[in-house]
């Protein structure tokens, strides 16, 4: 994002020609991550023999409502072509290196203005929630877009079991950091942890997800395994991987794009093709996959579902 050349050149072409040619290398290199490393998994009814292989597939899946017909991109696409900073800055480096990061065991903080702050363990928060696929479409600042096929629950269901008290106004996030298996947080590209935040409102919205896999089976680590937020009518950015910690706070949080380059990426990053980033149009993006870029619609094609949150907000001082 922030060292990223402006998407209207023709460098992602290359970008993506490198990554057709290295398809093969990155399979493999994914599929023995997967198999040779004992990430543990989330226990969603299977054995422990089947969790310690990783990537499982997830039983029970029920299809979600708000779900975009366009077809998907490949789970090759999704799970080589990734933004994932902490593992580094080029698209590939997220699917080569996040492998080292140990999603098992696996605790959520939840803190701040509720009635049931703790430490919660993954497979705890999980149990008795029913996860179904959501295919929406996700929408990059950086001008490009993929359609996934998302396994998740809406983050609200979480949130209602917290209990939140009245003075939560914002929901802040936090990734997990762990510099001994994260190359790329080394560096000071942001000021790590990554974090991000929502309004009430718009965490407690129906299309607002915490995804736990993709394709019916768990997400790999380079997609933000073992759990993230998808935020579909919102920037990509916003939808925040590998989540370690869930605050409810009075204030707005201070989100880690928000505090590195205030001026190009707002709290909000509602999808806008009417608010350009100060250095490229957000009118168009370019589907991976594709090769003619295709208009961007306001909030991402949700505005039915999602417009009303803003009323009376002026999108452009509030981007
Ligand atoms: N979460 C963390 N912790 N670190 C990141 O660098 N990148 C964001 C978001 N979540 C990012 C993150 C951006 S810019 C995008 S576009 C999406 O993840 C990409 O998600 P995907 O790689 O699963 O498609």
């Amino acid at each position: 994002m922030l060292i990223q050349p402006p998407p209207d050149i023709a460098s992602s072409e290359i970008t993506e020609e490198r990554i057709f040619l290295n398809r093969r290398e990155f399979i493999h290199t994914a599929a023995g991550a997967t198999l040779g490393v004992a990430t543990g998994g989330l226990a969603l009814g299977k054995d422990a023999e089947a969790m310690s292989l990783g990537q499982e597939e997830i039983p029970n899946v029920q299809p979600g409502p708000f779900g975009t017909d366009e077809p998907k991109n490949s789970f090759e696409d999704i799970t080589s072509y990734n933004n994932y900073y902490e593992f580094g800055l080029d698209k590939r480096d997220p699917s080569r290196n996040a492998h080292t990061l140990t999603t098992s065991p696996w605790t959520i903080r939840v803190d701040g203005h509720v009635a049931k702050p703790a430490d919660y363990h993954i497979e705890d928060l999980l149990k008795g929630i029913p996860l179904e696929e959501r295919v929406y479409r996700l929408r990059c600042v950086e001008a490009w877009s993929m359609v996934i096929p998302w396994v998740g629950f809406p983050l609200s269901t979480l949130i209602n079991r917290f209990q939140p008290t009245s003075k939560a106004k914002y929901v802040e996030f936090t990734t997990v950091l762990r510099l001994s298996e994260m190359p790329g947080a080394r560096r000071p590209v942001l000021d790590w942890p990554y974090v991000e935040g929502l309004r009430m409102d718009e965490a407690m919205h129906p299309l607002t997800i915490l995804a736990v896999g993709l394709y019916g089976k768990t997400l790999l680590n380079q997609n933000g395994a073992p759990i993230r937020l998808v935020v579909p009518w919102k920037y990509g950015f916003k939808s925040i991987k590998s989540i370690v910690r869930m605050r409810f706070t009075a204030d707005q949080p201070r989100t880690a794009w928000n505090k590195a380059t205030p001026n190009e990426y707002g709290f909000f990053a509602n999808v806008n093709p009417t608010v350009n980033h100060p250095r490229w149009s957000q009118r168009s993006e370019r589907r991976i996959g594709r090769f003619f870029r295709q208009p961007t619609l306001m909030f991402n094609g949700y505005d039915d579902q999602v417009a009303s949150l803003y009323n009376g907000m002026d999108l452009r001082r509030f981007f």
